[in-house]
């Protein structure tokens, strides 16, 4: 089948079809694999004037924490090759308007909701994570978003230290009690096995990744860096092989774990690519800034492909990659 006919471009929108897309990520039930990636669907009120937000298999929320973070000064987003470079720093309105304002108007909508939470302490994220135990009744799973500075580790990002990482995931897990947890690891480091070791031995029911890469861009003209935070994550296209290829190392390395795959998903070929590596679930992220109906094209264009090569069960394409040895 050509490439082109898994294209989400508006100009060619999938068929309908009628393949059983659902997905069993641990005990999360999903009516099918393509969920919107934190950060870049809001609370999905603006999305949802232009899908039907219940269709999704679900929404990761922009990332809450404690109290609202203002976020970075700006400029804190520029274009560059095939992707985008954000240094927003997590502005949100915190987990108390969260639960009083986003869930229950996203359950309203019927939506699947995945909690995605932020702290710059252990003790933060412990708190944020209480608040969702006794508040947040109707969450299906919470993405913990390690891509975050600990403060009481010089600034170093959780995600960068099998450490700290288990610390956040033994404390989060003891605050939430049931709810499944999906902590969300970072590509900038030399093992991520080693990291994804560590949440997992931490009581992880499964994993999201990646978050972006680190980079930088710098005007020419005026010699500045072009994010007055200079360093930001890099996400759109670009960062797609890299998400493949995590996803694949850490299949390879822990079969039975539930994988959220994302970075660079921009057409159903991307999307499957990362379940074919081992991905039970994947989210869109940077596409919904182009097309917001991206997840719902991704989403239409896997159900066709999974007819046209008689595939019936969604169960049969997760980590189906023919590698050789
Ligand atoms: C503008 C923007 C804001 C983001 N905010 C968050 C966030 O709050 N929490 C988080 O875990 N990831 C955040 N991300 C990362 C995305 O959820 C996603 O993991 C990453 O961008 C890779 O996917 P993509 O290439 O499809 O965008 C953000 C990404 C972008 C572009």
């Amino acid at each position: 089948m050509a490439l082109e006919d898994l294209s989400i471009g508006p100009k060619r929108p999938a068929a309908a079809s009628t393949a059983d897309t659902k997905v069993t990520a641990g005990r999360m039930e999903l009516k099918n694999p393509v969920l919107v990636a934190s950060g870049t669907f809001g609370s999905g009120r603006e999305g949802s004037s232009f899908i039907d937000i219940s269709k999704l298999g679900g929404i990761i929320v922009k990332s809450m924490t404690l109290q609202p973070w203002k976020g970075k000064p700006t400029p804190r987003m520029c274009e560059t090759p095939s992707g985008m470079l954000n240094a927003i720093g997590i502005q949100n309105k915190g987990v108390d308007h969260f639960l009083q304002e986003d869930l229950p108007w996203l359950l309203k909508k019927n939506a699947t909701v995945v909690a995605s939470i932020a702290g710059n302490t252990v003790e933060e994220f412990v708190r944020v994570a209480d608040k969702i135990r006794t508040g947040g009744r109707g969450v299906a799973a919470v993405e913990i978003n390690i891509s975050c500075p600990n403060l009481e580790d010089r600034n170093n990002m959780f995600a960068h230290s099998p450490k700290a990482t288990a610390e956040v995931v033994t404390s989060v897990k003891e605050a939430l009690k049931k709810t499944m947890v999906f902590p969300k690891l970072s590509p900038n480091v030399t093992s991520l096995s080693e990291i994804a070791e560590a949440a997992l031995n931490a009581g992880a029911d499964g994993l999201s990744l990646i978050n972006t890469v680190v980079g930088m861009q710098i005007d020419t003209q005026t010699r500045l860096p072009k994010l007055a935070g200079t360093y930001g994550g890099l996400s759109g296209p670009a960062v797609h092989p890299i998400a493949v290829r995590a996803v694949h190392e850490i299949h390879r390395a822990f079969p039975e774990v539930p994988l959220i795959g994302q970075g660079g998903i921009a057409t159903a070929d991307d999307a499957l690519q990362l379940i074919l590596a081992g991905a039970t679930a994947i989210a869109v992220g940077t596409a919904n800034f182009v097309d917001p109906m991206a997840a719902m094209k991704v989403q239409q264009g896997i159900a066709l492909y999974m007819e046209r090569n008689g595939v019936t069960d969604m169960e049969e394409l997760i980590g189906a990659v023919k590698v050789e040895g």
